[in-house]
C-alpha cells in the first residue's frame, strides 16, 4: 500500500557549495523546515542568506519497497536546487515557492543511501520573483517540508474534486481522477469514488477503465450527493473524498475538500449565495530570525491571528504561493484566500515566463481541492500589461481549475482587464470608483504611512484611522467587493524599501504578530457573538500633544464592537458615548471617539484611572483599565503553546512584556532583559535583549528529548522577573 514517511529529520548542513566526497564532518546537523542562515532582526542584507549551500541527508528505507514506486517530495526550496541521490543527479528545480518531486525507485540501493541537494539562494536574475527590485526578502534552505512516498507500480497520481450545484436541488461531486500505470502492462482496474459523509456515500461511484502501459490516464466520475453541509465562514465544514483502485485493494488517496459556492459579481462577493463584503489583510511568509522556514504550527497560528486576532474573512498569499499548512488552516477554520504566482513589479524573458506559467499550473494543481481559495492570482503582482503572457495565464488557470475566477493584481486602473475580477491596488488613502467590476481593492496604506510598534500615541491613532477610513468607505461602495490591507505584520527588505533598516514597517501588527492600534480597527469588526472587544487606542499619557494631552484638540478614540461606552475618571462618570457614525457611516462598528480634550483636562487635575465599561444592548459586557502611573508592575512572559512536540522542528513564540498594574505594556520602555533556559529546547534569539517599547518575541525551539522546558526572564533595573514552562511530548 501508500506510505508517506516524513523527511525533515536527520539532515546535514553546511553553509557553503561542497561535493559528494567532502565528509559528514564538515557538515552540521539541522532539521527541516531549514533556514540556511539566522538573520538578525534588522539592519543586514542579502549576503546574509544568499548564497549556495549544501545539505546531505544519509537513510535506509524506513520500509521496505517491496515493488512500489518511491519517490521524494519537496514542498519548497529557495530558490534553486539540484537533487543526487547515491551520486545519480535527478534534476534541478528553478523556483522557492513550488513543489517538485523525483522517483528515486531504481537509484536506491540496499543499506544505505546518500541524498545530496545543492540549493542556491541567490537572487537568480532567471526565476520569479528576480530580475529587478522586489520589496522582500525571500531567504534561503531547503524551508518547507520534505517526505519519502511510496505507492504501488499502479497508483492514483492526483484528484481534483468539485462540487457541482451545491446551493440547488441536484448537487453533485464531479472527481477528476489521475491513474498512472508505470508498469510494461496496459490492464484494466476498476476506480472507485466515496466521500465520508453518511455510510451510504462512501460507495458513490465506480468505473472500469483501461491503463495504457507507462502511462497517465485521466478520467472523470460524477455522483449526485446529498445529506452534507456547505463549507462557510462560520462552519468550514471539510469532507474526506476517498479514491480506489480495486475497492482500495490496490491503491487509495485521500482528499480532503468542502462544499461551497463561490463568486465575484459586479456587485459583491457572494459565499454560498450570500453577499459578504471582503475585509482582510496581505500576509507574507517571513518571520523574524528564521526568515521563511517556518514549522506547521507557526503556519497555522498565522491563519488564527487573521481570523480570530484580525477579524478579518480573506487574506492574500502576497506574492507566491504559501506553506500547504497556512492554507489547511485556513479550510479549517473558515478563513477565504486569494492566491497568487510568485513575482514582483517585474516580467522577465520568455524562459523566466514559461517558469511564470509552470508557476500557475504547480500552484493550482497543489491547491484547488482548497475550499479556503477563492481567486487565483494570475499575474506578477504589479507589472505592466502584457497581454499575450497574461492571456496565457488566464487561459492555463482556466483549464486546470475551471471552478474559479481570475485576478491579477495591478496598480493602475487603466490596466487590461483580462481576468475575471479586477484585483486592484489603491494608493489613494481611500477607495477609488472603479472603472471594472468585479473590483476588489487587494492593497492600502502599506507605504504611505508605516508605523511601527513602538511609534507615539498620535502616529498609532492616524495610522489606525486612515485604515478605518478606508475599510469604511469600501463597506459602503456596492461595486466594490472588499479590501485587503498592505498588510498584516512588518517584513524585512532591501534596501530599496522600507525604513533602511531592511524592515518595511507597514504591518498592522510587527514582525513578532504584536499588535499596531490599527489591528483593533480590524479586531472590532469581528461580531460580538464570537468575543468582545474593547481597546482604547492610547497609552493615557498626558503631558505631550503627541501622547493625546497638551492640547484640547485630541479626540480618543477606542476600538470596540460594543454599542455604547462608559467612562469613569476614579469614581465620576465622565460619559457615556455612541460609535462615530458621522465619520464611519459604514463600518459595521465604528470606533467610538472622546473628544473635546475633557478626558485630559479633567484627568491632569486629578490624575484619576479611567474605567471603561462597554454595554450591548444595555448589558455591561466589558471592561477596561487604564492607569496613569506607568510604573512597570510585573514581567510577564507567556508562550502561544503550553506543548510542543519534541521533533527538533517545532517551535512556538514567547512574548515578553513589561506591564503596568492592568497589563498595558509600557510602550516607551527599552529595557534590557535576559534570559535562561533549562531544558531540551533552544531560543532563537539574542540574550541578552531589548524589551523594545516594553516588549519582545522569541522562538522556542524543541529538540528531540521529551520533559519540560522551563524560560526565566529578568528585567533587570525594576528587579523584575518571570518563567514560562512547555512541556515536551
Ligand atoms: C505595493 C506592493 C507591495 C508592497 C507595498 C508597500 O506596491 O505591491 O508588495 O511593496 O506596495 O506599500
Amino acid at each position: 500500500m501508500r506510505a508517506v514517511h516524513n523527511f525533515n529529520q536527520g539532515w546535514l548542513y553546511a553553509p557553503r557549495e561542497l561535493s559528494h566526497h567532502t565528509p559528514d564532518s564538515d557538515f552540521l546537523p539541522v532539521t527541516l523546515p531549514h533556514s540556511n542562515a539566522i538573520v538578525p532582526h534588522h539592519n543586514f542584507d542579502v549576503s546574509a542568506y544568499a548564497f549556495v549551500s549544501t545539505y546531505r541527508k544519509r537513510f535506509t528505507l524506513p520500509e521496505a519497497a517491496n515493488g512500489r514506486r518511491v519517490f521524494l517530495d519537496f514542498e519548497g526550496v529557495m530558490i534553486s536546487s539540484q537533487v543526487w541521490i547515491n551520486g545519480h543527479y535527478l534534476g534541478e528545480h528553478d523556483g522557492g515557492y513550488t513543489p517538485f518531486s523525483y522517483d528515486i525507485t531504481e537509484h536506491l540501493q540496499d543499506g544505505e543511501n546518500v541524498l545530496q541537494v545543492r540549493v542556491d539562494s541567490t537572487e537568480r536574475p532567471d526565476i520569479p520573483p528576480f530580475g529587478f527590485i522586489v520589496d522582500y526578502l525571500t531567504f534561503g534552505g531547503i524551508y518547507r517540508d520534505v517526505a519519502l512516498r511510496y505507492v504501488e507500480p499502479i497508483y492514483i497520481k492526483d484528484v481534483f474534486v468539485r462540487t457541482i450545484d451545491v446551493l440547488g436541488t441536484a448537487p453533485s461531486l464531479e472527481v477528476d481522477v489521475w491513474v498512472a500505470n508505470t508498469t510494461a502492462d496496459t490492464v484494466k482496474r476498476t476506480i472507485t469514488l466515496g466521500i465520508e459523509i453518511t455510510d451510504s456515500n462512501r460507495d458513490l461511484q465506480s468505473q472500469v477503465i483501461e491503463l495504457a502501459a507507462g502511462q497517465v490516464t485521466k478520467l472523470t466520475l460524477t455522483a449526485p450527493v446529498n445529506g452534507f453541509a456547505l463549507w462557510s465562514l462560520t462552519q468550514p465544514q471539510m469532507y474526506t473524498c476517498v479514491v480506489g483502485i480495486d475497492d482500495a485493494r490496490a491503491d487509495e488517496l485521500e482528499v480532503r475538500f468542502g462544499f461551497r459556492e463561490a463568486e465575484f459579481r459586479s456587485d459583491g462577493f457572494y459565499l454560498n449565495g450570500e453577499k459578504i463584503k471582503l475585509r482582510g489583510v496581505n500576509r507574507h511568509q517571513n518571520y523574524p530570525y528564521i526568515g521563511a522556514a517556518a514549522p506547521v504550527r507557526l503556519q497555522r497560528k498565522d491563519a488564527d491571528i487573521v481570523k480570530y486576532e484580525l477579524g478579518c474573512n480573506i487574506v492574500r498569499t502576497s506574492h507566491y504561493p504559501q506553506s500547504p499548512h497556512f492554507i489547511e488552516r485556513c479550510d479549517e477554520i473558515g478563513l477565504l484566500v486569494f492566491e497568487e504566482i510568485p513575482g514582483w513589479q517585474n516580467i522577465g524573458d520568455s524562459d523566466w515566463k514559461a517558469l511564470s506559467l509552470r508557476d500557475v499550473q504547480a500552484m493550482i494543481e497543489r491547491d484547488r481541492n482548497h475550499p479556503s481559495i477563492i481567486l487565483w492570482g494570475v499575474r506578477i503582482n504589479e507589472s505592466w500589461d502584457d497581454e499575450g503572457f497574461y492571456r496565457l495565464t488566464n487561459e492555463i488557470a482556466h483549464r486546470y481549475d475551471p471552478t474559479r475566477q481570475t485576478g491579477g493584481v495591478r496598480y493602475f486602473q487603466e490596466s487590461q482587464f483580462l481576468e475575471d475580477v479586477f484585483t486592484f491596488n489603491d494608493f489613494s488613502n481611500s477607495v477609488q470608483e472603479p472603472k471594472n467590476t468585479p473590483h476588489l481593492v487587494t492593497e492600502y496604506m502599506g507605504h504611505m504611512f508605516p508605523t511601527k510598534t513602538y511609534d507615539g500615541e498620535e502616529r498609532q491613532v492616524e495610522h489606525a484611522l486612515r485604515h478605518a477610513k478606508i475599510q469604511d468607505k469600501m463597506m459602503g461602495m456596492d461595486n466594490v467587493t472588499g479590501a485587503i490591507a498592505w498588510c498584516m505584520f512588518d517584513y524585512n527588505t532591501h534596501v530599496e524599501f522600507g525604513s533602511g533598516d531592511r524592515i518595511c514597517y507597514h504591518g498592522i501588527m510587527d514582525m513578532w504578530r504584536l499588535p499596531k492600534f490599527a489591528a483593533a480597527l480590524y479586531e472590532s469588526q469581528i461580531d460580538p457573538s464570537e468575543h468582545i472587544v474593547l481597546r482604547p487606542a492610547t497609552f493615557y499619557a498626558f503631558g505631550d500633544k503627541s501622547n493625546g494631552g497638551g492640547d484640547q484638540d485630541f479626540d480618543y478614540i477606542i476600538f470596540s464592537n460594543c454599542d455604547e461606552l462608559e467612562i469613569y475618571l476614579g469614581n465620576d462618570l465622565l460619559g457615556r458615548y455612541q460609535p462615530d457614525r458621522a465619520h464611519f457611516p459604514h463600518l459595521l462598528h465604528p470606533p467610538f471617539r472622546i473628544g473635546d480634550g475633557q478626558m485630559w483636562y479633567t484627568h491632569r487635575l486629578r490624575v484619576a484611572d479611567a474605567r471603561i465599561v462597554g454595554y450591548r444592548n444595555g448589558a455591561a459586557v466589558a471592561e477596561e483599565h487604564l492607569t496613569t502611573d506607568k510604573l512597570p508592575q510585573q514581567l510577564i512572559l507567556t508562550a502561544d503553546d503550553a506543548t510542543l512536540h519534541a521533533d527538533g522542528t517545532d517551535m512556538t513564540r514567547l512574548v515578553f512584556k513589561l506591564v503596568d498594574k492592568y497589563g498595558h505594556r509600557l510602550p516607551h520602555a527599552h529595557a534590557v532583559a535576559t534570559f535562561t533556559l533549562e531544558g531540551e529546547a533552544d531560543l532563537i534569539g539574542v540574550n541578552p535583549f531589548p524589551l523594545v517599547g516594553g516588549q519582545a518575541g522569541m522562538y522556542l525551539k524543541a529538540r528531540r528529548t521529551a520533559g519540560v522546558v522551563t524560560v526565566r526572564a529578568t528585567a533587570a533595573p525594576f528587579g523584575l522577573s518571570a518563567e514560562v514552562k512547555v512541556a515536551l511530548e
